[in-house]
């Protein structure tokens, strides 16, 4: 058995790896991946909550987006400590890195129209951050993630109930329940979109090998279903997904992947898309990716000014 093959079969049958010293190259290359795109996730939510979070409609709510933030924030700052003591550079990764190399989801490269979106945001997208977690919770072989996680945990069910209470709120009066409707017409499937691409076109998931997580990308589309639609429907909205009795899970009613128009945030459901399509639409960015790459590094670069003119 080579030494990678060692590590595998060691952590599919419970070794928790601890140290850098229990890692080979492997995993250690593909526990940096899934912990970039984990913390690029957690702090890029934060600029579009901020977006909407003064529009909350009393300070109760304006505190729990806050309390929201706040959390998002120690997410990511645990993300990075991890990825320091692997030996990342962190300051260049958070200060010095193009926007358009982060890992944050396409979904986040958006300004958020209303309050109510901020519902449906925390109601879809926290729910997609929680299925994820929650399953990298139960079964990474990571020590110091899996002991980390269980404070994200519940948290980021903290944050998806509040969506659920913003979403219900807004669906008892006629003009703020057809903005739930408009938000989750553009945001679902966005949500769906966060698990990456179908199990059959995927080669071999170091991730999966490594057991950094322990379910497949449609497992862990189907968990997020399996939720998201019963409760959406609970509430009087409309999905494009149900029940299929006889397949025994969830299947969709329009095509997905499915081209986007970005300028409406309207999904073309006569236009069907490709894994290799959506790839190409996540690398072109979103609208607002410099902007809020640039407020993360706004204070960096200021200062970084300010000591080239006390030099000078
Ligand atoms: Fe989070
Ligand atoms: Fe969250």
């Amino acid at each position: 058995m080579s030494q990678a093959e060692l590590l595998m079969d060691k952590v599919q049958n419970g070794f928790v790896v601890e140290r850098n010293d229990d890692m080979n190259d492997k995993y250690k290359k593909a526990l940096k991946q899934t912990l970039t795109i984990v913390g690029d996730t957690e702090l890029l939510s934060v600029p579009p909550l901020l977006t909407v979070y003064d529009e909350a409609p009393n300070l109760n709510y304006k505190i729990t987006a806050l309390a929201v933030i706040q959390d998002e924030i120690g997410h990511a700052h645990i993300a990075y400590r991890l990825l320091e003591e692997l030996g990342e550079d962190v300051n260049e990764l958070l200060y010095e890195r193009p926007a358009n190399r982060w890992k944050n989801p396409y979904a986040f490269d958006f300004k958020l129209n209303n309050w109510i979106e901020l519902g449906v945001f925390n109601g879809l997208f926290d729910r997609a951050g929680y299925t994820l977690l929650g399953d990298a919770f139960e079964n990474t072989s990571y020590g110091p993630w899996k002991r980390a996680l269980v404070k994200v945990d519940k948290e980021e069910l903290f944050h998806l109930r509040n969506g659920e209470i913003i979403m219900k709120a807004g669906m008892k009066k006629p003009e703020t329940a057809k903005q739930v409707q408009k938000a989750v017409d553009w945001m679902f499937l966005m949500g769906l979109e966060f698990f990456g691409v179908a199990d059959n076109l995927k080669s071999r998931s170091a991730q999966l090998d490594y057991r950094l997580k322990g379910s497949t990308n449609d497992e862990l589309r189907q968990k997020w279903l399996s939720t998201a639609v019963p409760f959406c429907e609970s509430i009087g909205v409309k999905v494009p997904a149900h029940y299929d009795e006889e397949k025994e899970k969830y299947v969709l009613d329009v095509p997905f992947p499915c081209k986007f128009d970005v300028e409406n945030r309207k999904w073309l459901h006569d236009e069907p898309d490709s894994w290799d399509g959506v790839i190409e639409r996540f690398k072109k960015r979103g609208p607002e990716n410099k902007e809020f790459v640039y407020r993360i590094q706004k204070g960096a670069k200021e200062m970084e000014e300010m000591r080239k003119e006390e030099v000078s």
